[in-house]
């Protein structure tokens, strides 16, 4: 059965549906022992920032019932060692490589796009509008209609031909008015969901979790939510759409084509089991099979309303 997907015509044709998620398979190198990374739909890398980050305090991991609380805090060696040391070494002539950038400000974003999409071996970037924005006030860009089109707006400019990936955060009044806004700014592609701000305490020892407090919520347990959003959203943009939240299966990805995704992109699950995603691309044409869909292009959106 055909897994092909144009996700931008001639600029973004990824094998299969199913890409890694950012900040959950490291750049992919550190996947090589558990499967083929060339045989997925593409790989979105750990989150990048211009400088060498951090990251936020130890504990960032916290498990949940049905997800898991982490705060990682965008922790990388800076774009310009992922170009001289990583891209090298990553087989992107046979994959779709796509650098998750995260910045604070739009500057910073502009910046690392120029850099990253100068490179060859960079298929598309990932922008992560659930970064904090410029006005200090701790809002992040996707808050804000206005602020998430200036942010992807930057990109797309010193991204010249690489498609933009606007990757939006559920955490707003209306995702839909962000879909809109990031499309008429030029956005090629939309994926969501980022993960959820949550908290998680232990009652015995008073204390959170996690060392940055709050965290981010991920796992099946955002996958109502985020099914939910790539509904609304595909239904309301013209750009297709990457669903990310709780995908742990072949079942989870064809949930995300019924209700209007191009493609999807595993993420958390790749802790629990580093083999999930090769195993979901590997089990999905038989899957296909099994529900009766011989063509993914007409079953996608097909959800009876
Ligand atoms: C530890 C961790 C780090 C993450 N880092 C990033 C990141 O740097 N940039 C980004 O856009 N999303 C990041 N995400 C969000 C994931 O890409 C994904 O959107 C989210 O986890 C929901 O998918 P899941 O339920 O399959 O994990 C991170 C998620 C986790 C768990």
């Amino acid at each position: 059965m055909e897994m092909h997907v144009s996700l931008v015509p001639g600029l973004l044709e990824l094998k299969n549906p199913v890409l890694s998620a950012a900040g959950t398979f490291g750049s992919g190198l550190e996947y090589l022992p558990y499967g083929d990374i060339t045989q997925l739909g593409g790989i979105i890398t750990n989150g990048l920032t211009l400088r060498p980050c951090m990251g936020s305090p130890m504990p960032r991991i916290a498990e949940t019932p049905s997800g898991l609380l982490t705060s990682v805090g965008t922790q990388n060696d800076g774009a310009e060692h992922f170009i001289r040391e990583v891209l090298p070494q990553l087989p992107w002539q046979d994959v779709p490589i796509i650098p998750n950038l995260n910045a604070n400000f739009v500057d910073d974003f502009s910046e690392l796009a120029g850099m990253l999409a100068a490179e060859e071996g960079v298929a598309a970037l990932e922008v992560n509008l659930s970064c904090h924005n410029d006005n200090r006030s701790g809002q992040r860009f996707n808050q804000n209609p206005v602020t998430a089109a200036r942010a992807v707006s930057a990109v797309k400019k010193a991204a010249k031909d690489k498609p933009v990936i606007a990757k939006l955060s559920p955490q707003i009044m209306d995702i839909v008015e962000v879909a809109r806004s990031v499309e008429a700014a030029g956005a090629d592609v939309i994926s969501c969901i980022g993960k959820v701000q949550g908290l998680a305490v232990d009652v015995r020892e008073r204390r959170a979790m996690l060392g940055n407090i709050t965290g981010g919520l991920s796992g099946p347990a955002v996958k109502p939510l985020a099914l939910r959003c790539v509904w609304q959203i595909s239904r309301a943009v013209d750009i297709p759409v990457i669903g990310v939240g709780g995908i742990r299966c072949a079942v989870d990805v064809l949930e995300y084509l019924l209700v209007g995704a191009h493609a999807v992109a595993v993420g958390s699950a790749s802790f629990s089991d580093p083999e999930t995603i090769f195993r979901i691309v590997r089990d999905l044409p038989a899957v296909c099979e099994e529900y009766g869909i011989d063509d993914l292009s007409e079953f996608r959106s097909s959800l009876k309303v």
